[in-house]
Formats: structure tokens, C-alpha cells, sequence
């Protein structure tokens, strides 16, 4: 059995609650669901107040998610404008440059100013309420400056992770149809300039994209030359010279668009995931303020990128809908060297750091002078996110990163969900390292076998939730069919999470990772029918299979088998070829680890391609195939074995 820390009780002390209370609320918001949520919706401001809070229905015939939705109100206002009249000077976003010696603080009154700006620029450029537009930006206070502004006028923002190709942010700009993309001449990371508004240009070049985009407005970052369309490229700062820094906020219902992310799935094209306005807010709010148990005058800090579903909610509108200081960090762990981010805690006075197990482990692998190196008194509490964290990686971000100290909140939760789902709350919940441990307020997760039955106990499972829960996502961008068969089918009547998961004898949850074909590279999703998609798109390429293998510092790398058309010899170079081609295809973040060659793959007679096989073959598990009886041809299966490549 694994250790269990019991409750801090200094941090329990001045926390929201303590464990008898957390039962208590739990109990409520699952006892009396509606009225629990009617007052959580409270928390935000509304124009129109809503008089019905949730009309949902998981029935596939029927399937609708709507909380608040009589209601109406502005999702900027409620992060900026109503903390005007009491927190005008106060730090709204710290924001820290990929060079240690740039740092800037920007106040609610500098954040209105600014978001009123960018909102009269986005009018200027013809920009109505409920169209969509694609953010492709730098960790800079402008992309948070965007959202907002989207947010205010109503417009839908998508945001695409700088790190995808050109190819992949054409995908997005054409599925919902933005006519603008926002983006900057550069990004910087670990000293090194990542060419946005090239990749820009050439996503304009793709099939389709013209058909939708009519202009690309460009922050100057790096302050590099760039290419320039006089018929559609505008730069952010000539627009903004002579516009006013007053915007109104547009009425918005609870139920309309706030933003479409893309997210991977175990088939076809990334998906769309569209979150509302109202309930959103209300659950990023709620889960920012007690599993960082944040306080007024807190300085929060979360490191992802606002690009992926973490910067939305807990960079961006959960902080600022509390009024809180969140810091954003243009940079990366390692640059200028591997304690720059307990530097970056001791420089702005950061009180809870939240992180990922990729970048912990990272960290750690270079030993525990740099982070001693630093002070990291300000540290209170330490959150993990993206993927389950290992026990030993777990136990050094608590001994070493936090000296013993504070708490880990191990957060589960997805693109889908919004927010938070389960983990610990830090004045709450014994910490079990490695266990995100239990669900939060009106959440009711429970473990089905394969049939749907329900599991009781101490047991293994696939992981599902019984009822909605404010945050979560309403739709697939344009499918609505496919909303329904991907997490409403699996198991009828409730949201299937694609995860796997294990309750222990104290109804704590343990994340096992995902039941179906998506991977979790360094906490970031890859469906391997991508890959696989972008490989056989090369010429030379006849079929190709992709699945994860575990990985020391990704967590998951990608193993890709390849068989290559009759008459193509295999070599190094065509291997070299087929990574960058990848990379050319997805992006940096699907780059494989491994590609193997094989002449055939594992099938079944049928001809469908048995992963469970490659997967094994991939972990190095050759022992325990498992039942190999409906292979179509047993052979193939010893040509793996006998070619596998080994990690490094
Ligand atoms: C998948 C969702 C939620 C923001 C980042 C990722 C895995 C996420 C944990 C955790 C174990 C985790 C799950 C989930 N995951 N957090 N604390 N412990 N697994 O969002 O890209 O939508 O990925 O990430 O497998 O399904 P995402």
C-alpha cells in the first residue's frame, strides 16, 4: 500500500475546507443538485438573471446539455469589468518573458484598457458577434488580450498551440470557418523564434482556407521581418493607434459560444470541443477558487500554454473571473537552464505553482541543486496536470520542489470537461501520491466494465460520469452526430471519458490512462489515427500503425510500424524523411519516437489491424501477446519481434 499524507493542517486552517466540510458540500451538491448550482451561479455577474439552471439529457436520441440558459451576461465583463471598483490596481496578469531579464505586471485597469482596445480592432475588422476566430499566438499578454476581446464583442475564439504545423492550423481555420486569424511575427522559446506568421501564411495557401479567411492580424513580438499581404495582413499596432479603450460588452445568453478547441480523438480529424458562456465560467470559477484554495492577494501561477483547455481555464477565465493575479510565461522549463522555474516562482512571489508530470520529471532528471539553488519560500501548494503522475516523480515535486510543505493537487480533468473534475482539494483531502484522489462538487464519476455494467468496491474500470456538470463541453463544433457517438454511446446514458481508472478501499480515484487509441505525449493528446493518417500520405507509405510505449520523461512515446510500398527499400534516410514529414503534417508534438519497418502488420482475418499486439510489441512485452488465434498470418508477428527497435 501507498503512503498516505494527512491533511497540512496549518494549510487546512485558512483554507475554504477542511475534510468534514468538502463531505458536507459534496453531499449537498449531489443531494440537492439544482439548488447547489443555482447558488453556485452567483458567482458571476449577470445582465439578465437565469430563473432555470440545468435542462439535460444524456439519451442519445435526445442528447442536450444547457445550465443557466435563461440567463445573460458577458464573460469579459465578469473577468475584468466588475473588479474594476475595488481591484483597478491590483496585478491582473504578471507576465514573464522567455528572457529572464522581461517581466511585466498588468492591472485590471491596464487589462480593460487593453481588452477595449483589442476589441475595437477586432470591430474594425469586421468582426460580429458569433463569428469564429483563430488565435495562433505566443504566450504573450496579447493572446490573453484576444480571448477577451473575442469574449466581449461575442465573438468565438479557437485557439490553436503554436507548436501544430501549418497544415494542422488550416484544418482548424476551415472547419469553423474563421474569417480572421490573430497572430504575431514570432514566438519566442528558450531563445529560440518560432516563425508563426510564416506558418500563417502558408496555412492561407491550403486548400479551402481562402474560402472563409479574409484577414490576419499580427502582433509585432519578436519585432522581425516578416512577409507581408498588403490584402490581408494588418498589424495590431496600426489598428490600435486611434481606437477607443472603451468597448460595451455584448449580452450574451449562458448557452452561446464562448470557444471552440480542437483536441484529438481515437478517430479521424480532431474535433472541435465547444464550451458555452455561462456555466463554464461558473465551473472555472468554483474549481479555480477551492483546488487552489485561492485567496485575494495570492499570486497564481499556471505554466501551460493557452493554447491547450489548462491556459482557458486556469490561466485565463477561472483566475480572472476570481479576481485573482495569474501569471502567464512566454518561456520553457529548461532555458536558461533547469531552475528557471523555482527562479520565476522567487522573482514574482508565487504562491502555487501548477505543472505537468512531463515537466517534473523533466526537472528532475537534472538533479536537486539547481531547484536548491533557489528559495521558494513564497510556495504554498503545487498542482500536476496532463497525465498521471508517477509516485516518484510525485514525491520529489513534494519533497524537493516543495520542501515537504505543500500540498500536490493531482487534477484529472479534459478538453471536454472544462474544469477540474476530480482531485484533491490541499485543506481537504490526504494526499495519495499519484491518486487524483476525489470528485469534486456535483460531480458523480463511477466504473463500468466493458458492458456498462456498474462496478462497486475497490475495483478497475472505465471511467464515466453519471451526471452534467456545468463546464461541460456541449457539443462537437459542427457534428452534433458525432458529440453523441463518442462519449454518449460507449455506455448509454453516461459521458464516457475515454480513461481508465481504479477506486481503491477510500473511494479514491487512480487515473490508469486512456482505454482507447488516443496517446498522451507530455501531457498533450495525439489520436493515432492521426498519425497514422499523415503517414500514409506520403507516397512511399502502404499502410502504417501507430501506438504509444511508456516513455522516462513524455510519459508516452510514439512507436509508428510502417510498411512501405511494394518495391521501397527501407533506410535511414527514408525513416529521417518520414519524421520531418510528420512534423511537416502535425506538428512538433507528434514527432515519432520510433518507426520501425515491417513488411506486414498484425490482422485479423477480417483485416483489421490488431493494436493490442503492436502495443505489446512496443512495450517490450513479448511474453504476453495474449490470444494471437485470429491472426490472419502468425508470421508477421515474429518479424516485429525479431525487428524491434529499442528506445535510443
Ligand atoms: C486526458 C485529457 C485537462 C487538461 C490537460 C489535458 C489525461 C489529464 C490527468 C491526471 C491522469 C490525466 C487523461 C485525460 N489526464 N489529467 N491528473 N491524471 N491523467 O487535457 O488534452 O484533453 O487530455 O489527459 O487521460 O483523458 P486533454
Amino acid at each position: 500500500m501507498s503512503q498516505t499524507y494527512p491533511v497540512n493542517a496549518e494549510f487546512s486552517e485558512k483554507a475554504y475546507l477542511n475534510e468534514s466540510q468538502y463531505f458536507e458540500m459534496y453531499q449537498r451538491s449531489i443531494n440537492d443538485n439544482e439548488a447547489f448550482w443555482a447558488e453556485q451561479g452567483k458567482r458571476v455577474d449577470w445582465i439578465k438573471p437565469f430563473t432555470q439552471v440545468k435542462d439535460v439529457s444524456y439519451a442519445r436520441d435526445d442528447l442536450h446539455i444547457k445550465w443557466y440558459y435563461d440567463g445573460t451576461l458577458n464573460v469579459a465583463a465578469n473577468c475584468i469589468d466588475r473588479h474594476l471598483a475595488d481591484k483597478a490596481d491590483q496585478t491582473a496578469i504578471i507576465w514573464e518573458g522567455d528572457d529572464p531579464s522581461i517581466s511585466k505586471n498588468i492591472t485590471y485597469q491596464e487589462l480593460y484598457d487593453e481588452v477595449c482596445r483589442f476589441s475595437n480592432v477586432l470591430k474594425k475588422l469586421g468582426v460580429e458577434k458569433g463569428d469564429r476566430v483563430t488565435l495562433y499566438m505566443p504566450m504573450i499578454p496579447e493572446a490573453a488580450y484576444a480571448m477577451l476581446a473575442c469574449a466581449r464583442i461575442g465573438a468565438v475564439h479557437s485557439v490553436v498551440f503554436g507548436g501544430f504545423s501549418a497544415d494542422a492550423l488550416a484544418g482548424r481555420i476551415t472547419d469553423c470557418e474563421s474569417k480572421l486569424v490573430i497572430t504575431a511575427d514570432y514566438s519566442l522559446r528558450g531563445g529560440k523564434k518560432i516563425p508563426l506568421k510564416q506558418n500563417v501564411d502558408a496555412a492561407s495557401e491550403k486548400e479551402g482556407v481562402k474560402d472563409y479567411l479574409e484577414s490576419v492580424l499580427v502582433i509585432r513580438n519578436s519585432g522581425d521581418e516578416v512577409d507581408w499581404n498588403s490584402t490581408q495582413d494588418y498589424w495590431y499596432h496600426e489598428l490600435a493607434k486611434d481606437v477607443s479603450a472603451d468597448c460595451p460588452a455584448e449580452e450574451m445568453n449562458a448557452e452561446d459560444p464562448l470557444f471552440i478547441l480542437y483536441t484529438s480523438g481515437s478517430t479521424g480529424q480532431p474535433k472541435g470541443v465547444l464550451h458555452t458562456s455561462g456555466g463554464y465560467l461558473v465551473y472555472a470559477s468554483l474549481t479555480h477558487q477551492y483546488v487552489f484554495d485561492y485567496h485575494p492577494g495570492d499570486i497564481y501561477w499556471c505554466t501551460a500554454d493557452v493554447g491547450w483547455i489548462t491556459g482557458h481555464s486556469y490561466i485565463v477565465y477561472g483566475p480572472l473571473a476570481n479576481g485573482a493575479t495569474t501569471l502567464m510565461f512566454e518561456g520553457v522549463p529548461n532555458y536558461p537552464d533547469s531552475s528557471r522555474f523555482w527562479q520565476v516562482c522567487d522573482k514574482h512571489k508565487v504562491n502555487t505553482c501548477y505543472t505537468a508530470p512531463t515537466a517534473i520529471r523533466a526537472l528532475m532528471r537534472e538533479g536537486n541543486e539547481l531547484v536548491k539553488s533557489t528559495s521558494r519560500q513564497s510556495l504554498t501548494l503545487l498542482g500536476s496536470v496532463g497525465e498521471p503522475i508517477n509516485p516518484e516523480a510525485w514525491q520529489w515535486y513534494y519533497d524537493v520542489v516543495g520542501e515537504q510543505r505543500c500540498p500536490i493537487v493531482d487534477t484529472w480533468w479534459q478538453t471536454e470537461t472544462g474544469g477540474i473534475l476530480i482531485s484533491p482539494l490541499p485543506g481537504a483531502t490526504p494526499l495519495k501520491p499519484g491518486s487524483a484522489s476525489r470528485p469534486l462538487f456535483g460531480i458523480q464519476p463511477a466504473l463500468v466494465d466493458g458492458e456498462g455494467n456498474e462496478l462497486e468496491g475497490a475495483v478497475d474500470g472505465n471511467l464515466i460520469m453519471r451526471d452534467s456538470w456545468p463546464g461541460q463541453m456541449r457539443t462537437v463544433y459542427g457534428d452534433h452526430q458525432r458529440f453523441i457517438d463518442t462519449y454518449f454511446s460507449t455506455f448509454e446514458g453516461s459521458y464516457f471519458t475515454g480513461d481508465g481508472a481504479r477506486r481503491d478501499e477510500d473511494n479514491y480515484y487512480w487515473i490508469t490512462g486512456r482505454v482507447d487509441d488516443v496517446l498522451n505525449i507530455s501531457g498533450h493528446r495525439m489520436g493515432t489515427a492521426e498519425i497514422e493518417s499523415a503517414l500514409v500520405a506520403h507516397h512511399l507509405v502502404a499502410e502504417a500503425a501507430v501506438v504509444g510505449y511508456p516513455h522516462d520523461i513524455k510519459g508516452q512515446g510514439i512507436y509508428t510500424f510502417v510498411t512501405l510500398n511494394a518495391g521501397v527499400e527501407s533506410s535511414e534516410a527514408l525513416e529521417k524523411e518520414l519524421v520531418q514529414w510528420v512534423r511537416k503534417e502535425i506538428g512538433p508534438i507528434a514527432t515519432p519516437d520510433i518507426i520501425q519497418f515491417a513488411p506486414g502488420l498484425p490482422k485479423t482475418r477480417s483485416g483489421k489491424i490488431m493494436r493490442r499486439i503492436l502495443r505489446k510489441i512496443a512495450e517490450n512485452e513479448f511474453s504476453n501477446l495474449g490470444d494471437i488465434s485470429t491472426l490472419a498470418e502468425p508470421a508477421v508477428v515474429d518479424d516485429l519481434i525479431n525487428n524491434r527497435k529499442s528506445q535510443e
